[in-house]
């Protein structure tokens, strides 16, 4: 269950009254897009797929020797399956993330790895990013070492289901490779096999996951009134002028959950809009508590520039209680207490404090830290994105930005084609 309160942004119920034929037309626009694959649409169905989720769980069945989960991938193809991995992981299995190309900690993982218990998982849309791909290289090659032939059975693979050189791969070498279906974008990708695949090895609860991401399906597509995506891209539409968002999320377990976020928002909605005007607003990540010793100072006394969403379990799953200690009266006030009251009172008070310092800022309550509301949170937040990508007139689900710099980084490691673009010829090459 997700919660809106807006109690500190006045006359916000009224405004999103007045905008509300401007919203339906935004909705209508992004739903009309769904019927072309080309727009990349597909996350909304994940959330059904009950056939990949049934293979995920058969092949999560089969190798049950699995004591370490090597995830190879980077952007889209990570954060998610780390975010829910941290925040939901029932089993034994230790998770390693190989998103990032620095020799030293991947040396020293492999020196701490078994092989013969190992599952490597490497995860990329496209098949072709570099960083996967050298992971990949490095991991493949201690396998073959440790394990001869034996190799096949510790890698798996999830990428495009037709294009791409891991398709290939996997096809030519006989490795097992889910897909990410065409039409879903890396950013989007958390619901598919690519985060599905490390969580079912977690052991973490995948159908309540799903089942929560159709509720917010379920609101996405209802008119305004019981629209939450809606009326919370409504509210960062109308601060579109703020150009900080900070993204506070108060629980330990969901401490990942920022990252995430900060790629979906940003990679998503900061670009050159259909005018050719330079749009999008910065999301900050920012864990309660704490960011309360560190960047709530900013927050409250900096400038006032920032949207920020507070999101904030109502319960806990489990609750420990702060024993009354003889010699510690200075925390007499603690005793007999939940903890989770502390935390609850804690994020209520940044929430006060921020108000009163004069931000912009609104609570997201999730029921509590569960798959199920969390399921609901991330298809929520995505609903979100897309429908904000409609109101500030740009595509949510390309990444044009970020081409210039891989296509420097092939020229300066010698990638046939890419020649003379690192020497100051670029231009030609653009
Ligand atoms: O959102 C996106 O599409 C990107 O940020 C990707 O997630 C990232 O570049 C990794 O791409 P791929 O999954 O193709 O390796």
């Amino acid at each position: 269950m997700l919660r809106l309160d807006t109690r500190f942004l006045p006359g916000f119920p009224e405004t999103l009254k007045a905008h509300a034929e401007a919203l339906k037309a935004a909705q209508e626009a992004l739903l009309a897009k769904r019927r072309d694959p080309q727009n990349m649409l597909g996350w909304i169905d994940l959330p059904e797929d009950t056939e990949t989720l049934r293979e995920i769980r058969r092949f999560r069945e089969a190798n049950p020797w699995v004591e370490d989960f090597v995830h190879i991938g980077i952007g889209g193809s990570s954060l998610g399956a780390m975010a829910l991995e941290a925040a939901f992981r029932q089993s034994g299995v230790r998770f390693h993330y190989v998103d990032h190309v620095e020799p030293e900690p991947i040396l020293a993982l492999l020196r701490t790895l078994d092989p013969r218990k190992t599952l490597v998982h490497a995860a990329s849309k496209s098949g072709s990013t570099a960083e996967t791909l050298a992971g990949l290289l490095v991991f493949l090659d201690w396998l073959k070492a440790h394990l001869g032939e034996g190799w096949r059975r510790h890698l798996v693979l999830t990428t495009d289901p037709k294009k791409g050189p891991l398709r290939a791969f996997a096809e030519r070498e006989g490795i097992r490779a889910f897909a990410i279906p065409e039409n879903v974008g890396g950013r989007f990708s958390v619901l598919s096999p690519v985060g599905l695949l490390p969580l079912a090895f977690a052991d973490a609860d995948l159908e309540a996951l799903l089942m929560g991401a159709r509720k917010a399906n379920e609101q996405a597509l209802s008119p305004l009134e019981a629209n939450l995506p809606l009326k919370t891209a409504f509210l960062h539409h109308l601060h579109r002028h703020l150009p900080v968002h900070v993204f506070m999320v108060y629980s330990e377990r969901l401490k990942h959950l920022p990252a995430w976020f900060v790629q979906l928002h940003d990679e998503s909605l900061g670009k050159v809009d259909r005018e050719g005007r330079r749009v999008g607003t910065t999301a900050l990540p920012a864990l309660g508590p704490k960011d309360q010793h560190a960047q709530v100072q900013l927050f409250r006394e900096g400038p006032l520039d920032k949207l920020l969403t507070l999101v904030v379990p109502e319960a806990p799953t489990e609750d420990l209680l702060l024993p009354e200690v003889e010699g510690l009266e200075e925390a007499e006030y603690l005793f007999g207490k939940g903890m989770f009251q502390l935390l609850k009172a804690e994020a209520e008070a940044t929430y006060r404090a921020l108000a009163e310092a004069g931000q912009k800022v609104y609570a997201l309550y999730l029921s509590e830290v569960s798959p199920y509301a969390v399921g609901w949170l991330l298809q929520h937040l995505m609903w979100q994105t897309a429908f904000l990508g409609e109101l500030w007139g740009v595509n949510a689900f390309d990444q044009p930005g970020v081409e210039l710099g891989k296509r420097l980084t092939f020229a300066l490691l010698g990638r046939p084609g890419y020649e003379g673009l690192a020497d100051g010829s670029m231009e030609k090459q653009m």
